[in-house]
C-alpha cells in the first residue's frame, strides 16, 4: 500500500518496530520513480509507545508543515483457545492491535490539526473483525479487529467536521482484508495453526490474496477519491464474508 501511494506521487513514511526495514520495503523503494515526486522513507517506531510515536510523527509533519494521511497497519497474531489464553497475551495483543492504532491516529490527528490539513486515515482491521473466521482459533485477534472498526466510527465522528479555525475535517475509515499471503500468515501455516486449503475454499474466488491487491484501496481511502466516505469499513475478502 505504501508503494501504491508513492507511485501516485506521495511521500510515504513507513514506521515499524524492526531495526531495519523489511525486504519488501527495499524492493518498493527501488521501484519508486523520483520524477513523480513520490518517495519512501523508513523510521523505527513502536506503536505501543505514545511518546515515541508523537515524537516521530511530529518530526515528519514538521518537515513539510503537513501530514495528509495515515495507514495504521501494525498488528500481531496469537492463536490459542479462549480457555487457555494467557492474560498477558491478551494485554500484549490489545496493546498493539488496538492501542497502537489509537495512539497512531491521535498523534496524526494532532499534527493534521496543527497544520490545518483535512487528512484521511485508513485503519487496517480484518474480515475477522466481523466474523469468527471459521476454524481459526484467534479470539483476541478477532475481537481486537472488531474494536478497531468501532474505533474508526468514533474517531470519524469526533474529527469529521471542519471547524472555523481550520482544524478537523479528518476522515477515518477501515480497510478489512481477507486472507493475504504475508509473513504473518505463512507463520500460521508453518505452525499448523491454519489450513491453507481450507482458507482458499472459504473464499468465493477459491484463493488467498496478495498484498498488491490492496494498493488501489489504500490510494482510494487516502485520496479525494473517497472524499465523502468516513466511519466505514471497506471489506475486500474475495467474498469470504458474503456467503
Ligand atoms: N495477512 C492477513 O491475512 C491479514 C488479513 C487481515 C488483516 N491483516 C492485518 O494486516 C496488518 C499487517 O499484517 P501482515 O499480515 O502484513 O503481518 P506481518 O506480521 O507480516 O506484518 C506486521 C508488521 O507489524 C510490525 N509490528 C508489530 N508490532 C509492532 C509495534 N508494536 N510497533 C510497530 N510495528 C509493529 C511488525 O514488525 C511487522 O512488520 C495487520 O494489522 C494484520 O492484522 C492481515
Amino acid at each position: 500500500m505504501a508503494e501504491g501511494l508513492a507511485e501516485a506521487g506521495g511521500y510515504v513514511h513507513v514506521l515499524d518496530m524492526r531495526p531495519e526495514p523489511a525486504e519488501g520495503f527495499l524492493v518498493a523503494k527501488d521501484r519508486v520513480d523520483p520524477t513523480f515526486g513520490g518517495g519512501l522513507e523508513y523510521h523505527r517506531a513502536n506503536v505501543t509507545q505514545d511518546k515515541q510515536l508523537e515524537d516521530v510523527i511530529s518530526m515528519i509533519a514538521g518537515r513539510k508543515q503537513r501530514l495528509d494521511g495515515l495507514i495504521a497497519a501494525a498488528g500481531i497474531q496469537y492463536v490459542a483457545p479462549a480457555l487457555d489464553y494467557p492474560a498477558e497475551e491478551i494485554a500484549r495483543m490489545l496493546a498493539t492491535n488496538y492501542t497502537g492504532v489509537f495512539l497512531s491516529a491521535r498523534a496524526c490527528a494532532r499534527q493534521m490539526n496543527k497544520y490545518k490539513i483535512q487528512g484521511s486515515m485508513c485503519f487496517i482491521a480484518s474480515m475477522s473483525g466481523v466474523i469468527a473466521n471459521k476454524g481459526f482459533i484467534a479470539p483476541v485477534y478477532n475481537s481486537s479487529k472488531a474494536a478497531v472498526i468501532q474505533l474508526a466510527r468514533n474517531m470519524a465522528m469526533e474529527w469529521g467536521r471542519k471547524k472555523e479555525d481550520g482544524t478537523g475535517g479528518i476522515r477515518v475509515n477501515c480497510l478489512s482484508p481477507g486472507h493475504i499471503v504475508t509473513p504473518m500468515v505463512e507463520e500460521n501455516f508453518r505452525r499448523g495453526e491454519a489450513d491453507r486449503k481450507a482458507w482458499e475454499e472459504n473464499s468465493m474466488l477459491g484463493r488467498l490474496s496478495e498484498t498488491e491487491e490492496y494498493k488501489a484501496a489504500g490510494l482510494f481511502l487516502l485520496s479525494r477519491a473517497s472524499s465523502y466516505m468516513t466511519g466505514q469499513n471497506l471489506i475486500i475478502d474475495g467474498g469470504t464474508t458474503a456467503w
